[in-house]
């Protein structure tokens, strides 16, 4: 009796350790100074299932229709769920909900490409901040963008979605961007991490890249934006590179990023990313999304059996909370479903007319004459972005060309307004017989253009002041454009030929508009036409934003962030890149981690489609152009404006390695302006170094300069900033020497220099991230 006694008081003891024990671990709670215990009380299967995302989200009952995905939620520990959407260019989710009348649009903003065209981090941080604060108040958490991947090729899908061929430039107008979506709280995700520059093939291509271009051009972009400003997340590309899949690569993630660069934050993987769960994880990539049952199998094995380190496995799980707890739904926001769409209606017009870039004038513009004739289907049908997920919501408006001229006080002629209409309709009847396909990667098919009679064309040039043409390109994620589409298409150039022969026969003007997605060819015809302005894609307001620049309303500042070539084929790089593979889908089957079907077949490996070397090494857009002394048809940074600037008193001086450049930019002309002002410099002996001529390392964008009026730009460059990476030493060097600062309005154009002397500087860094196959690199 005595015994069983003591055998029930000892059950009972037992019981009550017991649910204290529960109770103290339910009652920890995730915050910032419990992650560590939190990351213990989980079990294994918690911590599996953490590391992989839950998405996507593309049904009507889930509470973010149309959004990418989320993330794993414990209750008891008081984790909750997070909401991640896309995009680049605005908020991607669908816009209406089934049971539910409210709208949820979002705003469509500019396309980066539009916004690395301001040279303007201010314009990047109220971008930034607008999507992160819409992000906000519809109730998600981190937004998938910026992608910031170098504009290595014309012909890349995605170029709308990344900023330039420079890496200064891209990294600190993607860092401009993440510093304004996460003002707002909200989690930024730059990506894909690192050298995913083309769509072909994308799940499956190497990229081979050298140790040098890979520090100096596609890691540079990332680690500039890194440094500058601290994303929270960064997200890993599809592709392989130099061997294992970026997203699979210690070297890359942990010995790069996480130990040289000192990044502390979390690593997602593309949407079904790599092969191997387990090597991402034992990489360093926190968290795969979207996450698929058999990554968790694979994950909650090697982790049992000890292939996963546990240590392992909860760095990855603790950089996730790390995320988890600065995020809106942690701190449980309340959501309003209501943004300032108005306010930022505004942002993307001005940054909108600010992106554009004039690339000829006759003086037709600004334009006086108020009547206009409209001519080109794209007038009608006006591009606002690229497709893909790096869109915004389907179903958004755009304020079109002819509302954006008639609000302006043009007279748009009519006739061709009937004309054009009619037209598209037949168009879209021939190219969709079956009506359009629900959404799709791939950008819709465009109609051909209309020809006209000389009977039409004459009665337009009575109607109207001046033509304005508009072309049209459009591509996205999953396929890049092919070298057909970089050229004008044959009812393209008969438009152009007839009404600029027209027009002229009567003394009257013809401007182009490009609506574009990336460079395409202008060198070819632009003779025939009196002003080019490449408007880009510049989202909702974008009618509103090209007639402001037309009417001198916002004189154009825009500079052009990447090299327009003559021809496909000019540039070194173009040898490397798959510009002309008919199969368009060709590894563009990114679920296909899902579905065995959509397994890549084996195939025999071909150049630029299963393996891209990048031989053009670090000579990558005016790197090339310039070192190498080719033409262009536009170089890298060029762009009019409708005034001119002086450059006066140019100096530079040095401080503790510091060297502060200045320069006075006045307003010589006639007109209110903008400027912006380009830093590069030119190392001594560049050639006999194998250096680029010379390279960009600042620049600055003046405030709206009056006429006759100046302002001082200083602008400065550290001594490390001029370094080259030496692949021997596995460090980067910066030569003793004197160096050329020079102040330029494009890469071709030097407006004043001054020269200084500079001391050597080097670092070493780990010698990783070598390319497994030999490449046969140019030099200079
Ligand atoms: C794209 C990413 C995007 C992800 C989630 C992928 O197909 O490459 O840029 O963030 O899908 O939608």
């Amino acid at each position: 009796m005595k015994n069983s006694i003591h055998q029930i008081s000892l059950v009972m003891v037992a019981i009550v350790a017991m649910c204290s024990y529960s109770l103290s671990v339910s009652a920890q709670q995730l915050k910032a100074e419990t992650i560590d215990k939190i990351v213990k009380a989980m079990t294994l299967e918690e911590k599996c299932h953490m590391v992989l995302g839950r998405g996507m989200h593309f049904n009507d009952d889930a509470k973010f229709p149309g959004t990418a995905g989320s993330t794993f939620s414990v209750d008891r520990l008081g984790i909750p769920e997070t909401y991640c959407a896309d995009s680049q260019q605005g908020l991607r989710m669908n816009a209406t909900r089934a049971w539910d009348h409210n709208d949820y649009f979002p705003t469509d903003f500019v396309a980066s490409m539009t916004l690395a065209s301001t040279w303007d981090r201010e314009a990047a941080f109220k971008v930034g901040q607008g999507i992160g604060n819409e992000v906000r108040e519809f109730g998600l958490d981190w937004i998938l963008s910026p992608a910031m991947n170098l504009i290595r090729n014309p012909l890349c899908g995605r170029n709308h979605e990344y900023y330039s061929e420079d890496p200064y430039l891209s990294g600190t107008i993607a860092a401009g961007y993440v510093k304004g979506v996460q003002s707002e709280g909200t989690a930024a995700c730059p990506k894909h991490f690192v050298a995913n520059n083309q769509e072909t093939n994308r799940n499956n291509n190497i990229s081979q890249v050298s140790q040098r271009a890979l520090r100096e051009i596609y890691l540079k972009a990332f680690e500039i934006m890194v440094k500058e400003s601290d994303p929270w997340t960064i997200m890993t590309s599809y592709n392989k590179l130099n061997g294992p899949y970026a997203v699979q690569n210690y070297e890359l993630l942990t010995t790069i990023v996480r130990d040289e660069w000192g990044w502390k934050g979390m690593f997602v993987s593309d949407w079904n990313a790599g092969d191997d769960a387990v090597a991402a994880m034992l990489a360093g990539n926190d968290m795969l999304q979207p996450g698929q049952p058999k990554q968790y199998d694979a994950i909650l094995e090697a982790a049992k059996s000890g292939k996963l380190p546990m240590e392992v496995l909860d760095a990855n799980v603790k950089r996730i909370l790390e995320y988890v707890i600065k995020t809106h739904n942690f701190k449980g926001y309340k959501y309003s479903n209501e943004p300032d769409l108005k306010a930022h209606a505004q942002v993307v017009r001005e940054v909108g007319a600010d992106g554009i870039v004039l690339l000829k004038n006759s003086g037709i513009l600004p334009l006086t004459g108020k009547k206009v004739a409209l001519f080109g289907c794209t007038s009608y049908d006006w591009i606002s972005g690229g497709s893909g997920f790096g869109g915004t919501s389907v179903g958004h408006y755009t304020v079109s060309l002819v509302e954006g001229m008639r609000s302006a006080g043009y007279e748009v002629y009519k006739p061709l307004i009937g004309i054009y209409t009619q037209h598209l309709a037949a168009e879209e009847k021939r190219l969709f017989p079956e009506g359009r396909p629900p959404f799709s990667l791939m950008p819709p098919a465009r109609a051909d253009e209309k020809q006209f009679t000389a009977e039409e064309l004459n009665a337009a040039i009575e109607g109207s002041d001046v033509a304005i043409i508009s072309l049209g390109r459009k591509s996205g994620e999953a396929a890049d454009r092919s070298e057909a589409d970089f050229y004008l298409k044959e009812g393209e150039a008969q438009l152009i030929k007839a009404v600029s022969e027209a027009y002229h026969a009567k003394g009257k003007q013809v401007i182009v508009l490009l609506d574009i997605c990336s460079p395409m060819d202008v060198a070819s015809w632009q003779d025939q036409v009196d002003a080019l302005v490449c408007t880009w894609q510049g989202g909702q307001e974008s009618g509103f934003s090209v007639a402001d620049v037309l009417s001198g309303k916002v004189n154009p500042s825009g500079k052009l962030p990447m090299t327009f070539q003559i021809k496909y084929g000019d540039a070194y790089a173009d040898q490397f890149f798959p510009a002309n593979v008919d199969d368009k889908t060709l590894g563009a089957m990114f679920m296909w981690g899902y579905n065995k079907d959509q397994a890549p077949k084996e195939r025999k490996p071909e150049a630029n489609i299963d393996y891209t070397n990048y031989e053009e090494d670090i000579y990558v857009g005016y790197r090339y152009f310039d070192s190498f002394g080719k033409p262009v048809a536009y170089p890298f940074g060029f762009g009019l404006s409708y005034t001119t600037f002086a450059y006066e008193n140019m100096s530079v001086s040095e401080a503790n390695g510091v060297y502060t450049v200045k320069v006075d930019v006045k307003n010589t002309g006639s007109r209110a302006g903008r400027n912006v002002v380009e830093l590069f410099v030119a190392a001594p002996n560049s050639k006999k170094l194998n250096k680029p001529e010379k390279e960009l390392r600042n620049y600055a964008k003046t405030k709206l300069l009056q006429p006759g009026q100046s302002e001082t730009i200083t602008m400065t460059v550290k001594t490390e900033d001029l370094a080259s990476f030496n692949e021997k030493a596995s460090a980067w060097k910066t030569d003793a020497g004197r160096y050329d600062f020079l102040i330029c309005s494009s890469a071709n154009d030097v407006e004043a220099k001054a020269s200084a002397n500079v001391k050597a500087w080097t670092k070493k860094v780990n010698n990783v991230m070598k390319p497994n196959v030999k490449l046969n690199l140019l030099k200079r």
